[in-house]
């Protein structure tokens, strides 16, 4: 907004503008409209240090693509199918077959987020991290309550979900890929395929 024609001519205080809560953390922008509501940091607790362990470089990587869908369901319903993986292995074969060990499949709730994790099929990827100082060992994702969800996927290749209500029963959700370079390598390139064809929502 701040390079956009003209705001430097409006008078903020004439247009009925509301303050709003903003915390950046990792590199990604939270928003609240409640600006009485508790800090995220507050409401995260271990996640953090979980996401910057898995994550380190995430404020400097490269936003790489945006998968995205509309989904006819309330928000509520969307969030709650994702906070399981029952369907994972019906839904999502690709990812149980080829990325994850789902009997291992755990999902641990904390505070204000949702941790999800499993051994990966092969193992810990970090010879083939493009960053190599994330940690690798395991699948990794933490959902934020409400709306927003990180992932990594074995390799420590970051994503991160965004469900949009768009009314009682469309939910927009955006899935946008974080990578080390500029351009994805080839494998990283095939993931987001793979991901898009056979994972996406
Ligand atoms: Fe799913």
């Amino acid at each position: 907004m701040r390079n956009a024609k003209h705001i430097l001519e409006i008078q903020l205080n004439e247009h009925g503008l509301r303050r709003v809560s903003l915390e950046v953390f990792q590199g990604l922008v939270f928003v609240n409209l409640d600006t009485d509501a508790a800090p995220l940091a507050a409401g995260l607790g271990a996640t953090a240090d979980e996401i910057r362990d898995y994550l380190p470089n995430l404020p400097s990587c490269h936003f790489a693509h945006r998968t995205e869908a509309l989904l006819k369901a309330n928000w509520k319903i969307v969030i709650e199918n994702f906070s399981e993986c029952y369907h994972c292995h019906i839904v999502h074969k690709t990812f149980t077959e080829g990325v994850i060990k789902p009997e291992a499949y755990k999902i641990i709730a904390r505070g204000d987020s949702r941790l999800h994790c499993a051994l990966p099929q092969s193992g810990d990827t970090n010879d083939t991290a493009a960053d190599q100082a994330a940690k690798t060992d395991i699948f990794t994702a933490w959902y934020l309550w409400p709306l927003t969800a990180v992932q990594v996927y074995p390799g420590g290749v970051g994503t991160t979900f965004r469900w949009i209500p768009l009314d009682p029963e469309l939910t927009k959700f955006e899935v946008d890929w974080w990578l080390a370079a500029p351009k994805p390598t080839s494998s990283e390139q095939a993931m987001n395929n793979q991901h898009e064809a056979t994972t996406f929502a």
